[in-house]
């Protein structure tokens, strides 16, 4: 598979390259496709970041990564979630974190049957910057809060330049208070950036093709004048069944 040199980009949404590895989605394409569902819906969706527990494989005991996992899989046409099980990732992949299998906390009954988290799968799913196949893939479903502090910062990436090991990832920012830093960022397979931006506003969203690109996020940090700020992140894995 070829990867096409792309100048860096600081621009949500700029990129209208339909080869390009990754797609950028501003908050207002969000938005208008969650239209359908209430404001109650998507507050709750929103509040249930409010319920993560810490990460407990966080190397070092550190506890400014809280988390909850479930993954899912399609059976005529419909997502089902799978029973609660492990999330692995081998140690070639996540040097940090990986080759042991991580039993996070499960996501909570109505994050899994939410409307809103049906939405978004299937808005990235028609959108993914490469061929995808549902038959034979599956979901992951992450809810990521991390935490900084003006003693630490917090390291939505703490394993620098990386991939995940799934086929594609939706990043999509939920939450950002009072936080300074974060910029995601997107490297070629020779790890040369390739685009860069700061999500800001909830929705706002990233898809990178993982098989195409490394990518990274910037330490964040409270802004002056408050004593922690907080960067909630929804991420949806897409990956096929048969290589797990
Ligand atoms: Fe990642």
């Amino acid at each position: 598979m070829t990867t096409k040199a792309i100048q860096p980009q600081s621009t949500p949404g700029g990129n209208n390259d339909a080869s390009a590895p990754y797609r950028c989605f501003p908050a207002a394409e969000l938005h208008q496709n969650l239209a359908a569902h209430s404001e109650e819906q998507l507050k709750l969706f929103l509040e249930s970041w409010e319920d993560l527990p810490v990460d407990s494989y966080m190397k070092d005991g550190a506890d400014y990564r809280r988390r909850r996992y479930g993954s899912f899989r399609w059976a005529a046409g419909e997502l089902v979630a799978d029973p609660a099980g492990v999330f692995h990732q081998t140690q070639e992949v996540n040097s940090l974190h990986g080759g042991v299998d991580r039993a996070f906390p499960p996501l909570s009954e109505s994050v899994r049957e939410s409307a809103v988290l049906d939405t978004l799968i299937h808005f990235f799913m028609a959108r993914l910057p490469g061929e995808f196949d549902p038959v034979t893939s599956g979901v992951g479903v992450h809810q990521i809060r991390i935490t900084a502090t003006h003693d630490a910062d917090g390291l939505p990436a703490p394993e620098g330049v990386h991939e995940d090991g799934h086929h594609f990832v939706a990043q999509v920012l939920m939450r950002r208070t009072d936080v300074d830093g974060g910029e995601s960022q997107i490297f070629d397979r020779n790890r040369r950036p390739i685009h860069r931006t700061t999500l800001l506003d909830t929705f706002e969203s990233l898809v990178i093709d993982d098989r195409r690109v490394f990518h990274g996020v910037s330490a964040i940090r409270p802004v002056d004048g408050v004593r922690r700020g907080i960067r909630d992140m929804l991420l949806i894995d897409y990956f096929p069944i048969r290589s797990r």
